[in-house]
């Protein structure tokens, strides 16, 4: 939530600021700023309501003097409304000083009240101007903003990456994280700050992580890195392995339609380098066995889309390895008083690596002795940085606010987790191993069939339910997280009521939902799996049929049982049980994507929500 981009170099910083958000504005966009120190000295500002394309008008209509040292943000609301004065950034010391902010100061009203007792006067509704008024009450102590960033950020409790930049001096910009993103880019001459690399990945893919509570301090030829007590610190150097075109639209009507296209893509770039002579063998994880070997326990700790890709992955880990697995929502574990131990690995998944109740969990999971491990799609975020080892997904980066290539790649990355820990504990079987790499080395052109062969299908579909209010989906065994997906992808973009359920519960409740005409989505399981699942699944489109539901089957190539009771079939290529979720979700993506387009909707950048959820 909210994306936050800083510039110091020779080059005019407005262009770098305006376009870092673009590529960032995918964390948050009810509204933009930047600031500048010109070249006559002075900080300027320009701030708007709105998406980036409001600030960009306003700066094509009246535009802001040179200035080659300058922070920008794009935002989504957390205290205080979406309006001009909300937005950041926000200015303090007689508006020499500009302060922008990502997260959420939990103790900011008593902060508030200190400085309104000292006569402080606020413009705004935000927790922001509260630490922005901080720094410049400090900063004006020692005229050293470092200094005063450190005196302010021990006091602030919650999330914040704050970064400020003063007139007084013109080549620098300070930033302090604490819970939420920053990273640094490495330039010729020239630095960059970002919310995460697509910010600065057009100018470097050279880059360093900043840990946490750490202060950073950039000119155009120097980088400093602090902890909160001043004590300086080495920061962990890498290389983005995407360059610019990746985050591009490229010709694509959306972010989100190119990331669908891009799904055999994700499964393949996650599975290439991680196979070695019939064996799975993630880089990552070299030199780690240890970790797995006493394992008694995993717990898989997620949210939304990644939650349902934990629930793929656990029938995955139980079956290969036999352990046992729970999968919970990250906000809920952490305040459940969790029953974990050393014998415990606690599984985090999260594209972003930033979500803070997934960080949150990891951390009271870490503090409980257990051993953790992160499944992630961002290099240099925070939440690998937390965990005892990680496992990327190379999904690439998606910027789509709706999650797609990355939960394709989120289930096959927990796919190579689960053969790699049965092989480390020895109970994996040559022959399961083999088949299952195999299926997964099929899978991208499997996927890509579909979007060959039945987008056209499934968006003509999508046209003509543009004015459903309701659709259900239902789902076995690993079917049913997927009907969950095709659930929330529905609601999230297109606004329309959607529930997943377990086709099993459909009796205990929720068929009294069905009336004629009602659409209903149903993941059937291939006939070649379990033959009573298949008939069991095919007994629930009965019995919805027989109180007028419109059922669109989601089956495989030639399950002709499904023929006589569906209203629409559409077709997934065959595969092993455990890897149907990896085809089924793509006609649920196209699906959700396909309505919204109809209904003329933004699919990129749904209403109320942000791609990075970094508040709890
Ligand atoms: C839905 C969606 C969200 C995310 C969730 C977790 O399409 O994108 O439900 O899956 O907010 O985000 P990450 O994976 O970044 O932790």
């Amino acid at each position: 939530m909210c994306g936050i981009v800083g510039y110091v170099g020779p080059r005019d910083s407005q262009g770098i600021l305006v376009a870092g958000l673009a590529r960032l504005e995918y964390r948050g966009y009810d509204s933009a700023g930047i600031a500048v120190v010109g070249e006559n000295g002075r900080l300027t500002a320009r701030k708007k309501a709105g998406k980036l394309a409001a600030l960009r008008e306003s700066l094509e209509q009246d535009p802001m003097g040179r200035g080659t040292t300058g922070i920008g943000h794009t935002r989504w609301a957390t205290h205080g409304g979406p309006t001009d004065l909300n937005a950041h950034p926000h200015l303090a010391d007689g508006d020499r000083l500009a302060v922008i902010h990502n997260g959420i100061i939990e103790n900011f009203a008593e902060l508030k009240k200190e400085l309104v007792a000292e006569g402080v006067e606020f413009l705004s509704e935000t927790d922001t101007e509260v630490a922005a008024q901080l720094i410049a009450r400090a900063y004006r102590e020692t005229g050293d903003l470092v200094a005063a960033f450190r005196a302010v950020v021990n006091r602030l409790d919650g999330a914040f990456t704050l970064l400020a930049t003063h007139e007084d001096h013109p080549d620098l910009v300070v930033g302090a994280r604490r819970n939420s993103p920053l990273v640094i880019g490495l330039g010729e001459g020239e630095n960059f700050l970002g919310s995460d690399v697509a910010a600065f990945v057009e100018h470097t893919r050279r880059a360093l992580a900043i840990g946490q509570d750490e202060i950073v301090a950039i000119t155009p030829d120097k980088v400093t890195v602090t902890d909160f007590d001043g004590n300086s610190v080495e920061p962990q150097p890498f290389e983005v392995s995407w360059d610019a075109s990746a985050a591009d639209k490229g010709g694509w009507s959306s972010f989100m339609a190119k990331e669908v296209s891009e799904e055999p893509e994700a499964v393949a770039n996650t599975v290439r380098g991680r196979v070695k002579d019939g064996r799975i063998s993630i880089p990552e994880l070299e030199g780690l066995d240890e970790l797995f070997v006493g394992i008694e326990r995993v717990v898989i700790l997620a949210c939304g889309t990644a939650y349902y890709a934990g629930l793929v992955g656990k029938y995955a880990i139980e079956k290969w390895s036999r352990i046992p697995v729970v999968v919970e929502l990250a906000h809920e574990f952490r305040y459940s008083d969790p029953i974990v131990s050393e014998s415990t690995l606690v599984i985090s998944i999260s594209q972003s690596g930033e979500t803070m109740d997934t960080l949150m969990a990891v951390k009271e999971a870490a503090r409980l002795g257990a051993k953790t491990l992160s499944i992630c799609n961002t290099q240099g975020s925070t939440i690998p940085r937390e965990s005892d080892a990680v496992v990327y997904t190379h999904a690439g980066p998606e910027v789509a606010v709706a999650s797609t290539k990355a939960f394709v790649a989120q289930i096959t990355a927990l796919y190579l987790f689960a053969l790699h820990i049965a092989d480390v504990r020895g109970s994996l079987d040559q022959a399961v191993s083999d088949e299952a790499v195999a299926q997964l080395e099929a899978l991208p052109s499997k996927i890509q069939w579909i979007l060959d062969n039945e987008q056209d299908r499934i968006e003509q579909l999508a046209g003509w339910m543009a004015d459903t209010r309701s659709v259900l989906f239902l789902g076995r065994h690993v079917g049913y997280p997927i009907a969950l997906e095709g659930a929330l992808k529905l609601k999230e973009i297109s606004y329309i009521h959607a529930e997943g359920f377990a086709a099993g519960e459909l009796k205990h409740g929720p068929i009294a939902l069905v009336e004629p005409g009602q659409p209903v989505f149903v993941v059937v399981p291939s006939p070649r799996g379990s033959v009573t699942m298949h008939q069991k699944v095919i007994s629930n489109i009965e019995e919805i049929r027989a109180r007028g539901a419109r059922v669109i089957a989601i089956a495989e190539q030639g399950d002709s049982a499904v023929l006589p009771s569906a209203d629409e079939v559409l077709r997934i290529p065959l595969a092993s049980p455990l890897f149907e979720p990896l085809l089924a979700v793509v006609p649920l993506h196209i699906f959700a994507m396909g309505l919204a387009t109809a209904k003329g909707l933004d699919v990129d950048q749904p209403r109320n929500l942000a791609k990075s959820v970094t508040v709890e």
